[in-house]
């Protein structure tokens, strides 16, 4: 299976992706967990992409399209994998598809999720992540069952240092500019299947199921 997962911030690629990595066992790519790694080890990728997630605008195309491409690569690729936050821009979707074609690759389906403006700022604002294992929480549509400590491995949560009401607005202009064309391109190819991302947790992943059957 290869998935491509598309949506605003806060729209729930992250945590659809924990769902879809355990029913279908393919790698979870996430371009901005692995910019956070990098900034985590304060590696020189690191940074330089903090300068502009603090701010809410995407990193350069020229420090991320590599990085995917060397990342697709892997072994653990070859039978399938699922990109989240990647591609964002026309560009990278170009430079996709000539890495797929160039190697003989298909896309199964572009899973893009959907969900109002309105609702985004308070989903991401109201996120928790565990910076050990990666969970995902939401303080109130999604809560940890012990305040800001993961159900997972019982670290402490914290936020991410973008998930504040400036930055996640700045992120969703960025969105709503550079990554929403996306939509149609991946339309026009006939492999999008559009999926409402404005119910229960568990309701979506159901669609998205039943999408990729
Ligand atoms: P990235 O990490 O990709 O962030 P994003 O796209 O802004 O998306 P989020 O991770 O914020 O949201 P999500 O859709 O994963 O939502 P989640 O499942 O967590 O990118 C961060 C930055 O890195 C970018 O701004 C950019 O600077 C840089 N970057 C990354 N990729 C790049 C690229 N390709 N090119 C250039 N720059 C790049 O859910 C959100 C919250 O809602 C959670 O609390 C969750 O519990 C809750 N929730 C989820 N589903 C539901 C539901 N159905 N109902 C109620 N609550 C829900
Ligand atoms: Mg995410
Ligand atoms: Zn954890």
């Amino acid at each position: 299976m290869r998935i491509i997962l598309l949506g605003p911030p806060g729209a729930g690629k992250g945590t659809q992706a924990a769902n879809i990595v355990e029913e279908y066992n393919v790698p979870h790519i996430s371009t901005g967990d692995i910019f956070r790694k990098n900034i985590k080890e304060g590696t020189e990728l690191g940074k330089k992409a903090q300068e502009y997630m603090n701010e809410g605008k995407l990193v350069p195309d020229e420090l991320t399209c590599g990085l995917v491409a060397s990342r697709l690569s892997e072994d653990d690729c070859k039978n399938g994998f699922m990109l989240d936050g990647f591609p964002r821009n026309t560009f990278q979707a170009e430079y996709l598809d000539r890495y797929l074609t160039e190697n003989n690759i298909g896309l199964d389906k572009v899973i893009n999720i959907e969900v109002d403006s309105n609702l985004l700022v308070e989903r991401a604002c109201g996120r928790r992540i565990c910076k050990n294992c990666g969970a995902t929480f939401h303080v109130k549509f999604n809560p940890s069952k012990v305040e800001d400590v993961c159900d997972v491995c019982g670290h402490n949560l914290t936020q991410r240092p973008d998930d504040n009401e400036e930055t996640v607005s700045h992120r969703i202009n960025v969105y709503l500019s550079e990554t929403k064309p996306l939509v149609d391109y991946y339309t026009k190819k006939g492999v999008i299947a559009n999926i409402d991302g404005d119910q229960d947790i568990n309701k979506v992943f159901e669609d998205i199921k039943a999408a990729l059957a």
